[in-house]
């Protein structure tokens, strides 16, 4: 049975192993080197689109597409309240305000994105249907049964706490609400190539079988909506990505700018793993 003892919010309260996933994301000056980006791309920063900041605001393989293709099994409707946990720079969250009328609320560890996030949804004039807030996906820090979708895309594998991280959107989900992730999975070809886009090396990394995240799932009695392993299409999209930066030298300014001085390695990294089965990805819609 489910637990519906009532929880008081979290605190998003952090753990040590939270502080070195923070260093790994945060940069200090990412709001300017966005912008400045942007403006080099010859794109005005005073009249931006979610298109123009798709480049660098999908934090996840096959950017805005695989938001796009997920949301539309979700039954996302117009004034309903959603949460995306791991929100990064807002990017997921914008989309679904805008594409679906939403109001969407974004959770994040990294208290720079959550920042980076408000400014660019500033920039967008969706202040009014868009909130950041920083965070602990474990620790969520809202009341219990407060969302009608919870959604998440490539976060828990930076979660060693897998069942805190799941039980927490549960809690805050409202009964027969919709749980939404797209996210990164052990495969069973063997040890994992570092470094990838969420981790340097193995220690900020927590990756897990899909068979374990089925018995997170069954055990907190989610019923699967809708599952997709979309590894084949991920594996073609960073085939896609390594071709590119084969033949022009340098990775996408956007992948450039989020991954760092090891972009080019993460991106022949990831193909490599997705096409040797050393990762698995998943894309599912539960009902609570
Ligand atoms: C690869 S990015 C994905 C961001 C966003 N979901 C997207 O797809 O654009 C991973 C994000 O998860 C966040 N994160 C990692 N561990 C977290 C935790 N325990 N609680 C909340 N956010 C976390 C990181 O700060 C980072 O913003």
């Amino acid at each position: 049975m489910i637990n519906d003892t009532a929880k008081p919010a979290g605190k998003g309260r952090m753990t040590t192993g939270d502080s070195h996933v923070i260093e790994h994301y945060a940069m200090g000056d990412l709001g300017e080197t966005i912008l400045r980006t942007l403006r080099d791309m010859g794109k005005d920063t005073n009249a931006l689109t979610p298109e123009d900041l798709a480049p660098v605001d999908a934090m996840h393989i096959r950017g805005r597409e695989a938001t796009v293709a997920l949301a539309k099994h979700v039954g996302l409707e117009p004034g309903m309240r959603v949460l995306d946990v791991g929100c990064g720079l807002g990017g997921t969250s914008r989309h679904l305000a805008v594409e679906y009328d939403c109001h969407v609320t974004g959770v994040d560890l990294t208290e720079e994105y959550c920042q980076v996030a408000s400014l660019l949804s500033d920039r967008l004039h969706l202040a009014d249907r868009t909130e950041f807030r920083q965070g602990s996906g474990t620790d969520l820090p809202f009341e219990d049964h407060s969302f009608d979708v919870i959604w998440t895309e490539h976060v828990q594998m930076n979660i060693a706490a897998k069942s805190d991280f799941y039980g927490e959107m549960v809690r805050v989900l409202n009964p027969g609400g919709r749980l939404a992730f797209h996210d990164v999975f052990r495969g069973a070809g063997g040890d994992v190539v570092y470094p990838v886009p969420w981790a340097e090396d193995a220690s900020i990394s927590h990756l897990m079988a899909v068979e374990e995240l089925e018995q997170q799932l069954r055990s907190l009695e989610l019923k699967k909506v809708y599952w997709e392993d979309c590894t084949r299409v991920s594996a073609e999209w960073f085939g896609r990505a390594v071709q590119r930066v084969q033949k022009h030298g340098l990775p996408p300014m956007g992948v450039r700018l989020l991954m760092g001085p090891t972009a080019r390695q993460k991106l022949i990294n990831m193909s490599h793993n997705l096409q040797a089965g050393h990762v698995t990805v998943i894309e599912a819609v539960l009902s609570r």
